[in-house]
């Protein structure tokens, strides 16, 4: 039987939320992956020190052993420099989202601008704290992420030296940014490696597929695959695996968001051994990342198989992405 074998998996776009939800979901991440960068969309968002450590403590005591690491995000406000220099020994990033572009972001960013930001941007740029960016605008929905282009533009520029992560890319005009400027990174989710819109809204409407920001066209599927299997070195891979209840999901007013993480490095090997390119699995799903952060992961080393494995039609309550379907990759065992 064929195997791969993955060291030191990392996901570095993860959402765990909190209670009951993420006891139920750090132990799938954790069992898997040595470390994920944890999203800080929570009601209210983590926007203090405190409620920074008492997160990070709350993961802790959820998953089942030490060998995961959390790496936490401040979600964005325009945060002095005192502020910054306070908590810098607590956090690997700052989330920036746009207000009210997708779940729980209400108190993001209304306006993009830069000399409002500058004191927080330059302080971060200097301490080498990474910026992630979710990147869409409030234009039509198909558009909004290459809408968001002339923002990254705008923050790539004026903080050159600041390391901005463009968020779970969905189109070409992003996989064009990366090489445009030096300070421009990304990370790509696994369905979007896998589906376009035909896939959400094509036949039956499929809530599981749905998200933000939304699969675009086989172009830009064709440019996401292009640079995530042969591990473009400025990109990595981030779930964005974000559970919502099965009734926020199978409802009038669906939530956005794909629940992947139990079976995302299972669809990762399907996909880089489709392509023939397994051999580059590891730098997209953890030895890019470890460069661009500056990190160094628990030990852990996955081991997977060749072999059919039918996803779960749930996972307490969490429907994923392909349950009840069958996929050609398993994990056979963790140490
Ligand atoms: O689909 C999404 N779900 N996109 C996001 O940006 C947020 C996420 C969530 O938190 O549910
Ligand atoms: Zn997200």
């Amino acid at each position: 039987m064929k195997t791969h074998t993955l060291l030191m998996p990392l996901d570095m776009h993860l959402h765990l939320r909190d209670g009951v939800m993420l006891e139920n979901v750090a132990p799938l991440t954790a069992y898997s992956f040595s470390g994920a960068i944890v999203m800080p969309n929570l009601v209210p968002p983590v926007d203090t020190k405190e409620q920074l450590i008492a997160y990070k403590e709350r993961i802790m005591a959820a998953v089942p052993n030490d060998y995961f690491e959390p790496y936490m995000t401040l979600f964005y406000k325009n945060y002095d420099r005192a502020f910054l220099e306070s908590v810098a020994e607590e956090l690997t990033a700052i989330k920036l989202y746009p207000a009210g572009i997708t779940t729980n972001s209400e108190g993001g960013v209304s306006s993009f601008d830069i000399e409002e930001m500058r004191e927080t941007l330059q302080s971060m740029s200097d301490m080498g704290i990474p910026l992630c960016v979710h990147g869409e605008t409030d234009g039509f929905v198909m558009d909004r992420e290459a809408e968001f282009m002339s923002i990254y533009e705008l923050l790539a520029s004026n903080f050159p030296q600041l390391k901005i992560i463009m968020e779970h890319i969905t189109t070409k005009e992003a996989v064009a940014m990366l090489d445009k400027y030096e300070n421009l990174y990304a990370t790509i989710t696994v369905h979007h490696l896998l589906i376009t819109l035909d896939d959400v809204v094509g036949g039956m409407m499929q809530p599981h597929l749905f998200c933000k920001p939304i699969a675009k066209r086989p172009e830009d599927l064709d440019a996401l695959l292009s640079i995530a299997l042969e591990a473009h070195p400025k990109v990595m891979f981030g779930s964005d695996s974000a559970p919502h209840p099965q009734h926020k999901k199978e409802a009038c007013g669906c939530a956005a968001g794909v629940f992947t993480a139990p079976i995302a490095l299972q669809l990762l090997c399907e996909i880089f051994d489709q392509f023939g390119k397994l051999d580059n699995l590891q730098a997209f799903v953890s030895d890019n990342a470890q460069s661009i952060y500056g990190i160094c992961p628990e030990f852990k080393e996955v081991v997977l198989e060749h072999r059919p494995f039918k996803v779960p039609q749930t996972y307490a309550g969490v429907v994923p992405m392909y349950a009840g379907e069958t996929i050609s990759w398993a994990i056979e065992s963790v140490d």
